[in-house]
């Protein structure tokens, strides 16, 4: 049986984790494929909130594996906390349940401290990380000199590793008064590394074998399309590859088996950092989008509560997401969140130094010159948290649904008006 591959059609955030959720209830592993704790995936099931940086969102369910692949960053610390506050929170995360690629990469204090200074350095030009340490550990996987997971099983070897690994990056790191405690490094790393021993494990192979016993799979995306290192916005990128083909390298799968790519798009755009995001509203709409962070679910960031820039849908950036996954269905989010808009923007095309582009243009500088023009639709005021079937969602609302699946040529399948899991509709 095949995989579902789940990935973000705009900018991160897109409600990934709950969708995952759902899925993750046909399936029998989820498996997260890139990113690090840069991610924030939230899954709200009643009253409670569950949130994952992580561990793949597939781990509420019983009898599901849940499996971090070769193409994530890990910081062992964070995984740690990670793993005992789901435990706390009534979750079963073992080795049974949950299995740690050992060719995934380590993110090291130095790779944090390069974060910040790198950050620093570049002053308005910044990328706005989420300073979790990403492109650093990236960087150095990419340059052939990172530290794997797999050592931690040897503690003496590993221990050797990650000294040598903190000594040589300070040599750079002293000379900005950022140097990190190589020893007090080494024995938390080591400590943390005690405790993960268990789950470590060839994951490529365990994931082959299973799809091989017909098993259903999901891989689950982080961050989104637009943040992707290759398609995105670059510079103003994170350092993986979140669309669907980072699925496949980073989980160490053939594309054979995959028979689903779901793309999961916001009913509108939000993006969290710098880079150019041409449906950017300073006024009134965007503030009523981002809402006054009084809801969990309103625009602040899951990982560093950052506020996050809001604006109208772009479908320009969606149909492009569109092609470069290859999506065979979409996933609405947050169409709750519309209502009580007279009208409702959607942005069908730029306007670029006197030209309509219907495609982003490649050059970032372009980009930002983008005017958006807009096709203004009838708005709706219903409350829709309470919809669970097409025929429960005002005629506004459903128009809006058909006319983004329209423009983007990929059928909606799902659209959520409401973080809890059973605020769904099945189109
Ligand atoms: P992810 O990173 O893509 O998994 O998304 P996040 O969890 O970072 O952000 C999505 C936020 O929106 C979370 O707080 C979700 O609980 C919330 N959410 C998801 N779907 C809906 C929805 O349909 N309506 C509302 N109001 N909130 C939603
Ligand atoms: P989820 O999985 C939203 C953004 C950061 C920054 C850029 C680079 O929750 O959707 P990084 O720390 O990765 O080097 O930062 O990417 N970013 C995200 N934005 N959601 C995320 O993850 C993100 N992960 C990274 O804000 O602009
Ligand atoms: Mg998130």
């Amino acid at each position: 049986m095949p995989i579902s591959i789940i990935v973000g059609a705009q900018w991160g955030d897109e409600g990934k984790g709950r969708f995952v959720d759902l899925l993750a209830r046909e399936a029998e592993v989820v498996a997260r494929f890139s990113g690090g704790d840069n991610a924030g995936h939230t899954v709200a099931v009643g009253d409670k909130l569950y949130k994952m940086h992580l561990i793949p969102s597939g781990i509420l369910h019983e009898g599901v594996v849940a499996i971090m692949g070769n193409g994530m960053v890990i910081n062992p610390l964070s995984l740690v906390a990670e793993i005992d506050r789901l435990r706390e929170q009534g979750v079963n995360v073992t080795p049974d349940n949950l299995l740690i690629s050992a060719r995934a990469h380590l993110i090291t204090p130095a790779h944090i401290e390069l974060d910040k200074i790198r950050e620093r350095a570049s002053g308005a030009e910044a990328i706005g990380t989420t300073l979790r340490g990403i492109g650093p550990a990236y960087h150095d996987k990419v340059g052939r000199c990172g530290v794997r997971i797999g050592e931690m099983i040897q503690l003496e070897d590993f221990a050797y590793s990650l000294r040598q690994s903190l000594q040589h990056a300070n040599q750079s790191l002293s000379l900005q008064g950022a140097a990190v405690d190589v020893e007090a490094s080494v024995a938390a790393y080591t400590r943390a590394a005690e405790r993960l021993q268990p789950f470590i494990y060839d994951t490529a192979l365990y994931l082959n074998q299973r799809l091989s016993q017909g098993a259903r799979v999901i891989a689950e995306g982080a961050q989104g399309t637009l943040l992707d290192v290759d398609h995105g916005s670059y510079p103003y990128v994170t350092s993986s590859s979140p669309t669907a083909g980072g699925a496949l390298t980073g989980l160490g799968v053939g594309p054979r088996y995959v028979d689903r790519v779901l793309g999961i798009a916001k009913a509108f755009s939000t993006r969290v950092g710098g880079g150019p995001m041409p449906t950017e509203d300073h006024g009134v709409v965007g503030q009523r989008l981002r809402g006054t962070g009084e809801n969990f679910w309103d625009e602040y960031g899951t990982t560093t509560g950052r506020p996050r820039r809001c604006g109208w849908l772009d479908l320009v950036m969606l149909r492009y997401a569109a092609v470069v996954n290859g999506f065979s269905e979409l996933a609405l989010t947050k169409l709750d969140v519309l209502s009580g808009f007279e009208q409702v923007g959607v942005c069908v095309a730029y306007e670029i130094d006197g030209e309509r582009w219907e495609t982003p243009p490649t050059s970032n500088a372009q980009l930002e010159r983008a005017n958006p023009i807009y096709d203004m639709l009838p708005g709706w005021s219903e409350d829709l948290s309470q919809a669970r079937c097409l025929q429960d969602l005002p005629r506004a609302a459903r128009a809006y649904v058909d006319y983004v699946a329209q423009a983007c040529g990929v059928p909606i399948t799902m659209v959520s008006v409401g973080p809890e899991r059973s605020q769904l509709v099945v189109l």
